[in-house]
Parts: structure tokens; C-alpha cells; sequence
């Protein structure tokens, strides 16, 4: 029997954490393609924040809106959870709207998104970019390198697949700044596949076959890296993350959270330890989850994930409300 006291992520945490991410999808699915990014980011945040007061929990975010000057809510730092001082003490990281610009222009793969670990257990991400390398499951240890070069990694991935490195295929953000990547894995004969936004569900694309997707590369938010890499050590997969600062203040904001080496490259494990909880609900249709849908009946339904690392276990739950 797992008590509170053995580990803090306790069972019934599991299953509550869903109705957290549950609520804020829906209420940022009310914003679904009415191009307002900032009013769907709110009511996602707010959803949230409430939902979270009912959970047994003493719970902190290290990763979430923003720093306290510049986020009225789910700042780092701000208490969350309904038993503060009694609870189980837990570290959260949270993007109540992974996509906002998909929400307000009604595109795929918007999450409500969060991750739960042990104190300690998240590493205090900074909002500055990541360079960010994923492969899934089944993979020996190390196949990826970020100290190597795009080449050297679809190489190495498609030798220990057993495939040409023309046959792998690689998912990127679509953004300018990857040209030169994007130009060397197509001259590679790679596929690659361009997503608009929205890398966390672009990461975990690579632990499922379905998709098609055997690697993650790319630049994106760094809190969206540490989320993604909760859910990899849930399901397996390797991921290699490090820091891109583009100016002082980046740097200083890093080292304000303890960060002294800029150049590291973390891998999986040294961006999520210990056990966790990774919890995603569907804001819009994508790769990982069905979005909210409104029925005629006046009730709607929810898609989530709730996975955890100590146990491996991945529950798939489809939720039916009132949409009132
Ligand atoms: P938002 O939810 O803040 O809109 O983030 C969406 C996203 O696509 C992330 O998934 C990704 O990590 C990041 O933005 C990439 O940043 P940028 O749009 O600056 O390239």
C-alpha cells in the first residue's frame, strides 16, 4: 500500500491531477479559434489555479506562468493545492495552455498540460529557448548526442534501427531559425514533418509509432522541454536538452535559479528525477489527444493522459461533462 508518508505522489494524486488539466481545457476550449490568445491563456490559468485548491496536496510550481512580477497566478514560486503545510509536498510544473496561438486560430495539438514530481524532482527552468533532441523507447542508452550534429544522430538512430538514415523521420518547429537544420536533414533524404507550434505533444510524437515520428530536434521554450521530458521518463524515450541564452539578462535570470553551468547539456533524468506524474488534457485534436467537443445534447467530452514514472503505468481517460 502506497501511503503519503512512502512517497508524496500518492495514488489518489494520480487520478486527481486529470481533473486539474480537465479544467483547464475546457474552459480554454471556449476560446477556441476566436483569436484572442491572451483571454484563452487566462481562462486556461484561472480553470487551473481553482481546480488545484481542491487536491490534498502542499504543492509548489517551479515551472509555470511566468515570475511573480509578471504573472498574477501560477507564478514560480506561488503555493498551490488545497492542504498547505499538511499535504504531501510536491513540485509541479505547468503550462495551463500549451498553444495558445493553436487555440485562437482553432489549429491541432493544444494541451492543458502539467507534471508532478517529489520536491526537487523538476529542474527550474528558466523561460529562455532549449535546444531540444528526442528519440523514443527501445533505443540503447546514449543513441542521441546534442553534442554531435544532426547528421551524426540520424545516423546513429537509423543504424540502431536497422534503416537507412533517408527513412527517419524527424519533427521541427517550423520556424526560421531551424533552415539550416531542416536543410540538412531533408539533404540526409529524411522526412520531416512541420508543426506550427506546440513541441510538447512534438516530443512525445516520438514514443508512439502511430505517428511515424522516430525524432525530436529543434529550438522551443525550455518549461515546454522539462514537460515533455516528464512524460518520456513515464513512457520511455531518451531526451537531451540545453539552454540557448540570447542575452545577459537570460543568463542572469538562469543563474537566479541556481544554474551555473549555461553549456550543459541535461539529459532525461537530470531534468525530471525521482518518481512523476505527467498529466495532459486536449484542448484541440492532435497527435496525442482528442480535443474538447461540444454534443448537441448540451454535454461535452474531454480526452486526457495521466501517466506515471514509478509504476510505467499510462491511463487514456475520456471524460463526459455538463457543458453548462
Ligand atoms: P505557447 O503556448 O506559449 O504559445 O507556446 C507554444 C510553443 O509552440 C511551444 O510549444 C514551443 O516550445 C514554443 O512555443 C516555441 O516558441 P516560439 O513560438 O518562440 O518559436
Amino acid at each position: 500500500m502506497n501511503s503519503p508518508a512512502d512517497n508524496p505522489l500518492d495514488r489518489i494524486l494520480v487520478l486527481e491531477l486529470v481533473r486539474v488539466t480537465e479544467a483547464a481545457a475546457v474552459a480554454a476550449s471556449k476560446l477556441i479559434g476566436r483569436g484572442d490568445e491572451k483571454a484563452a491563456d487566462a481562462a486556461a490559468v484561472e480553470a487551473m489555479r481553482e481546480a488545484f485548491d481542491e487536491l490534498y496536496m502542499d504543492g509548489t510550481v517551479v515551472i509555470g506562468e511566468g515570475e511573480r512580477d509578471e504573472a498574477p497566478m501560477l507564478y514560480i514560486g506561488e503555493k498551490v493545492g488545497g492542504a498547505p503545510g499538511k499535504g504531501p509536498r510536491i513540485d509541479i510544473a505547468l503550462d495551463p495552455l500549451e498553444g495558445t496561438t493553436i487555440t485562437a486560430k482553432a489549429g491541432p495539438n493544444a494541451l492543458a498540460v502539467l507534471a508532478a514530481a517529489e520536491e526537487g524532482g523538476l529542474l527550474n527552468a528558466p523561460d529562455v529557448y532549449m535546444d531540444k533532441l528526442a528519440v523514443g523507447p527501445g533505443y540503447p542508452d546514449g543513441v542521441i548526442d546534442l553534442a554531435k550534429t544532426p547528421t551524426e544522430n540520424v545516423q546513429a538512430v537509423a543504424a540502431a534501427k536497422g534503416v537507412a538514415p533517408a527513412d527517419i523521420i524527424v519533427c521541427v518547429l517550423d520556424r526560421p531559425r531551424h533552415g539550416d537544420l531542416i536543410a540538412e536533414l531533408r539533404g540526409l533524404g529524411c522526412g520531416v514533418v512541420l508543426i506550427g507550434d506546440g513541441d510538447v505533444a512534438g516530443v512525445i510524437a516520438v514514443t508512439d509509432e502511430d505517428t511515424t515520428i522516430d525524432m525530436y530536434m529543434g529550438q522551443g521554450g525550455a518549461p515546454e522541454g522539462v514537460l515533455a521530458a516528464a512524460a518520456l521518463r513515464c513512457v520511455g524515450g531518451q531526451f537531451n536538452g540545453r539552454l540557448i541564452f540570447r542575452n545577459d539578462d537570460e543568463k542572469a535570470r538562469a543563474r537566479k535559479w541556481g544554474i551555473d553551468d549555461l553549456d550543459r547539456i541535461y539529459t532525461r533524468d537530470d531534468l525530471v528525477k525521482g518518481d512523476c506524474i505527467f498529466a495532459a488534457t486536449g484542448v484541440t485534436s492532435g497527435s496525442l489527444l482528442d480535443g474538447v467537443k461540444y454534443r448537441r445534447d448540451g454535454r461535452m467530452t474531454t480526452e486526457s493522459v495521466v501517466m506515471r514514472a514509478s509504476s510505467g503505468t499510462v491511463r487514456w481517460i475520456k471524460g463526459e461533462h455538463s457543458a453548462k
